[in-house]
This record gives structure tokens, sequence and C-alpha cells, in this order.
């Protein structure tokens, strides 16, 4: 008898393993019960929302549940992707369906995650395992998806390229733990054909008025009382200068500072004069919403501290251009720590709001020592106008109950002894949203998602070169994670 070499043994061994790895990632259960009829909406409705969740994909067993991850859009029931559908159904009154692939994913989370990387690797589309025969009936196609490494999930393209959608409007949105939309909107223009792809969104600790502002801004619907006038906030072509608008006008600098116009005068109609200096990316021309940033100066930072100080003694302005390329940034130098400089924040975030091409869904802040008294006052008053603040070195002057309201996610950053405010203010700030999120019956997991406080102990400022820790409030800007974290909303 002829004898087994080892070498054919190691390569019956790995075929084997490579059969099982086949088996496992893509071999999943049949999904069964799928209709490929659509869950009907208003009558006369000419708008079907789409959206793919892998709580649809896992294999009917008791534990498919838990292995859902949990929604963070609380105003509705369902997986997160499910209850961002339902939103936008209830919202237009469209139709509703669930793409779902023909074989399930693996309930275990990594065996989702390695068969999920495999198909966005070699650009696969899995089968599906029904779905309307055709789109005929509509003219605006929402296209919802949790994102998966990064884009879309391949069967997103699966659903969108068998069918021909010229003529027809693409509105994508996502839900995600830290993603924008953006990351997928490429991959989502490629297997849209001839369609029109509108400005996504991403659907994430989202109220209904959320999203309603949003299908507001990019024209899907009416204009409701309670939210701000579509007209204003419209994507269109604008010129990059400042804009006269109904807040006031703007009084252009001359001068620049590292890529800042600085000393441009926005006098508004009902703040007075507010100084301020911006960068807005050589690449902006109106057509496409950029993110917007406003940063407030710390302990050197008021105007008759001379024009730029802030922009001189602190790094946040210029380190939060390596987040997001497309992001305009101001930097104002206003009057006092208190409330009149929180109004004219407010007024001069309306304005940019409404003088230039901004994705509303990516309007960050933040506030160092002073700037941060000041811009909790300004979060307190206004929770809408933002999508995150980071208050580094401060203290909170604020409303807590409006942002609670509004589930604005917080972030604190200050030395253990701040020589200026001490931690103590930073954790009773913290405490108290905490235990108003408790109120509302948040999980300790859902506010973690919201609140994050962060104090650092002696060592992280002398390991910097810092010995004072209030002014090394600074070395945030240059903390990935703490920057990360503002700029991942
Ligand atoms: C396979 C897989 C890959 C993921 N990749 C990302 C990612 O690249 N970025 C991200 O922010 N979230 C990622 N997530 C998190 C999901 O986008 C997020 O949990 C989403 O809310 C899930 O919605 P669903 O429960 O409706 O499926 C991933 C989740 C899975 C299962």
């Amino acid at each position: 008898m002829k004898k087994i070499k080892k070498w054919q043994v190691i390569v019956a061994v790995l075929l084997l393993l490579l059969m099982f790895a086949f088996w496992y990632l893509f071999m999943g259960s049949k999904i069964s019960d799928v209709s490929s009829e659509v869950i009907s909406g208003e009558n006369g409705t000419r708008s079907l929302v789409v959206y793919f969740s892998r709580a649809g994909e896992l294999s009917d067993t008791a534990d498919a549940t838990a292995s859902a991850t949990p929604n963070s859009n609380q105003t509705m029931d369902g997986s997160d992707t499910e209850a961002a559908a339902k939103m936008i159904q209830q919202l237009t009154g469209a139709d509703l369906y669930q793409i779902r692939t023909e074989r399930s994913y693996r309930n275990a989370f990594w065996g989702t995650v390695a068969t999920a990387w495999i198909e966005e690797k070699l650009d696969m589309r899995p089968d599906l395992a029904a779905q309307p025969e055709n789109l005929d009936n509509y003219d605006v196609i929402y296209v919802g998806y949790p994102i998966w490494w990064f884009n879309a999930p391949m069967a997103i393209g699966s659903f969108l390229e068998s069918y021909d959608l010229t003529g027809k409007t693409v509105v994508p949105f996502c839900t995600s733990t830290d993603n924008g939309i953006d990351v997928s909107m490429d991959y989502i223009r490629d297997v849209s054909g001839n369609a029109e792809v509108l400005e996504g969104y991403r659907v994430h600790n989202s109220s209904l008025e959320d999203v309603s502002a949003w299908l507001e801004r990019i024209g899907m619907l009416e204009e409701t009382e309670s939210s701000y006038d579509t007209e204003e906030y419209e994507p269109e072509i604008t010129d990059i200068s400042p804009k006269e608008s109904s807040f006031g006008y703007v009084t252009e600098g001359t001068e620049e500072y590292r890529g800042f116009v600085i000393d441009n005068v926005f006098h508004s109609a009902n703040e007075g004069d507010i100084h301020y200096n911006v960068y807005i990316p050589e690449s902006y021309n109106g057509s496409e919403p950029y993110a917007l940033y406003f940063t407030l100066p710390g302990y050197e930072g008021l105007y008759f501290q001379g024009v730029a100080s802030n922009l001189k003694s602190e790094e946040f302005g210029f380190e939060a251009q390596k987040y997001n390329s497309k992001m305009i940034i101001v930097a104002p130098q206003l009057s006092d720590w208190g409330e009149t400089s929180a109004n004219q924040t407010i007024a001069l975030v309306e304005y940019f709001l409404e003088a230039y091409n901004i994705d509303r869904s990516k309007v960050y802040a933040n506030g160092f020592s002073g700037g941060g008294e000041t811009m909790s006052q300004v979060v307190g008053k206004r929770p809408d106008l933002f999508t995150a603040y980071l208050q580094v070195s401060s203290q909170w002057d604020g409303e807590y109950e409006t942002v609670a309201e509004q589930r604005l996610p917080i972030y604190f950053a200050i030395g253990r002894n701040d020589e200026y405010y001490g931690c103590e203010p930073s954790q009773k700030a913290y405490d108290t949203l905490y235990s108003l999120y408790k109120n509302q019956g948040l999980s300790d997991a859902e506010i973690n998602e919201l609140l994050v406080l962060d104090i650092k102990e002696h060592d992280y400022f002398t390991e910097r070169g810092m010995s004072n820790e209030h002014g090394g409030g600074d070395l945030f800007a240059y903390d990935e994670e703490i920057m990360g974290w503002l700029f991942s909303h």
C-alpha cells in the first residue's frame, strides 16, 4: 500500500479547514417567510423606505434578539436601522420594505463581522431572499443600512443594482457606532446607477424632530411650525464669501493667520458686533454640505486681548482640521465669559447655518476654560443647534434639562487638580446629566454613549511637558481619543 506523505495530510487538513470556514461564513441557514410585498404607507405615496438590518439577518434562535445591536433611536421599536426606517416611514407616509439576504449571517457578532469583511473586500453581492418585482410606483427610494466595515452592507448593492433607477431619487440613511454616513456615500452613488442621490443622514440617538429637520433640509418634507425655515437650510450653491443674511451682515477680515481669515465682524441684528476668525477649506464651494466647528477660547481669547489671540494660544482650531477636511471652523473672540457671549455665539452659529451650506448632522462645539463656561450656556440654551460638545478644563454654567431632552453628547475633560476650577464642577455636571438620563429610563450603556467624564491625573500633563493642569487643557487638542470622540459624531 502506498504510504501517505506528510504534505498530503497537511493539504487535506487545510482543505477541510477551508471548507469548514466557507460553510460557516457563507452557508448560514436559509431565511424563510420573506415576502416581496411592501408594507403599504399612505394612499397614493410615491416613496418607498427600504432598509437592511442585522436583526433581520440572524437565524431564528432564542439568542437572535440578544445578538442584535441596541436601538439608539428610542422613539421607535425595533433594531437600530429598523427604528430609523420606521421614523422616516412615519414622517413621510412612504411604503416600507426590509431587504433580507437569502442566507442568514451568523448570530455570533464576530461571525457576522468576518463574513461582512470578506463580502466588502471582494465587493460581493449576496443573493436576496426576495424583493419587490419592480419599483415603478416610486419616485423616491429611502435606503437605510447599518455601517459595516466603513461602508454599506453589500446586500444594499444587490438590491439597488437589480433595478433601473433612472429618474428616481435615492435618499440614503444609516446607523452606526461611530462612523458618519460619508464613509458609504461613494458606494451608494456607485450602486444607484442613474438615480439622483441626495445628502445622506446618520440616524443615531435621533428624535423624530431631528429626522424631520433633515428631511425638510433636503426638500423631502414640508416645513413644520417647530423647525427651521427650509429656505434657509436648503443646500444650494453658495458663494464662499460671507453674505448678508436675515441675522445681520459681515465685514470680512483682510489678514490671515495659519489659514484662518482673522478679525471678521458679524454685525448681528440683535447682538451687536461679534468678532471671529474663520477657516474655510479651499475645497469649499457651497455645492456640498460641510461640517461646522465652533471653538470658544480659553483664558487668552477675548477680543480685547488682541486680534487672533485665541488662535495664537490654543491648537483646537488647527488640530480639528485633521479629523474632517470638509469642515468650516469658527473661532470667535467674544466680550465676556457669560450670557452676552453666549447669545453672540448663538447668533453667529445661526448666521453660519444660514449663509453656508452646512451638514446639520455635523455641527460641533468646544469650550476651553472661560470659553467652556460660555459654551455650556450656549448648548444649554440651544442644544438643537449642535451634534456634540466637548468641554475642556472648565465648569458648567448652563441649563441641564434642555441638554438632556435633546440628548446632546457631551465630553468633559479636565485635570484632577485643575488649578482654576478643580475637577468637582465637571463631576457635578456629569452626575446631574447622568441622573436626568436615568430618569428618562436610559441604561448605563446608553448614557455612556452620551456622556464621558475624563479626569486626567497629574502625570498626563507632566509626561507632555506641562506642570500646570489648567493651562495644560490645550493638550487635549492633541489627544486623539478626546478630539476623535467629538468628530466621530
Ligand atoms: C459586521 C459589522 C460591521 C460594523 N462596522 C462598523 C463600522 O465600520 N463603523 C461603525 O461605526 N459601526 C460599525 N458597526 C456597527 C453598526 O453599524 C451599528 O451597530 C448599527 O447601529 C447596527 O444597526 P442594526 O442593529 O440595525 O443592524 C458594524 C456592525 C457589524 C455587525
